[in-house]
């Protein structure tokens, strides 16, 4: 099925106006592109929760903190629309940056507290620039839901919370992390490990769900996140930024596991950048 491609904010607007007009519930799919099975379980989720689905691909200039990574950052529009044509997907939205950010754009949306440290630390004005990039879609689209995946954990909470502040009135909704057979999360950056690197990645989710299982059932959270970090870059990673224990819902740090938790890490393997994270639940 080919899908209809909308450029502007106004070709955008008049679809969604039209299926809502209908009586259609409408669930936007947010991506910067390079399509993989991650993105296809998001739109999958989509299709559940709303009668239309609108994807967005736009490679976000503002929450790219090194011109080289936007630079090598891969742009596959052709092959991503072919990819969502079966999958029932109604709209692409597809904007050149000067529709986002016209001549003059100087706001910014910053989610304060949850945007600071884990990515946010290692990252300055990345979390600005998802959070702006994110305000305008949803603003953009009118949708009814949107769907993030919960691989970039930090990220989906910094989005629920932007939508609440501003009274967006759109439902924020969380997908589970698609994994390679091997436990490797999926990820646009995969394609960037050399073969051998791809080999030694999937030690990232292997050291969180150890660490995981140990803490969940009492074992002290220091000493397990340093072991982890050491079978991380035992396994061939260059650098581990960070491996930290946080309340899954406020990320605050956790000394004591009493609520849901996360385990959050972001480590570099062969140039390359890789986050994760997975659930720790105390028993
Ligand atoms: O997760 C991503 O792909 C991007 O950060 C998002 C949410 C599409 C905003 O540019």
């Amino acid at each position: 099925m080919m899908i209809a491609i909308a450029r502007t904010v106004a070709a955008l607007r008049e679809k969604v106006a039209g299926y809502h007009d209908a009586g259609e519930t409408v669930a936007l799919v947010p991506t910067m592109g390079a399509l993989h099975e991650g993105h296809f379980s998001l739109v999958q989720a989509a299709r559940t929760r709303a009668d239309r689905v609108v994807v967005t691909l736009f490679v976000n200039p503002k929450q790219f903190n090194n011109p080289n990574d936007l630079a090598a950052y891969p742009r596959t529009e052709e092959s991503d629309a072919a990819a969502l044509g079966p999958l029932g997907v109604d709209v692409l939205f597809a904007p050149p940056v000067e529709e986002m950010y016209p001549d003059g754009f100087s706001t910014v949306v910053r989610v304060d507290g949850l945007s600071e440290g884990l990515c946010g630390a290692f990252r300055p004005g990345h979390f600005e620039g998802v959070a702006t990039v994110v305000a305008k879609l949803f603003l953009q689209s009118r949708a009814d839901v949107a769907l993030f995946g919960e691989k970039d954990f930090q990220q989906l909470a910094i989005i629920r919370r932007m939508a609440r502040d501003l009274d967006i009135g759109i439902e924020v909704v969380g997908c589970p992390t698609v994994r390679e057979a091997d436990g490797l999360a999926l990820s646009s950056r995969n394609a960037r490990l050399s073969k051998q690197a791809r080999a030694q990645a999937p030690a990232l989710a292997r050291a969180l769900h150890s660490a995981a299982d140990a803490i969940s059932v009492g074992a002290a959270i220091e000493p397990t996140i340093a072991k982890a970090r050491e079978m991380v870059l035992a396994a061939g990673y260059s650098e581990v930024e960070y491996i930290e224990l946080r309340e899954a819902g406020s990320l605050a740090p956790v000394e004591v596991l009493e609520a849901p938790s996360r385990l959050l890490a972001a480590a570099w393997l062969d140039g390359v950048r890789l986050i994760d994270n997975v659930p720790v639940m105390p028993r």
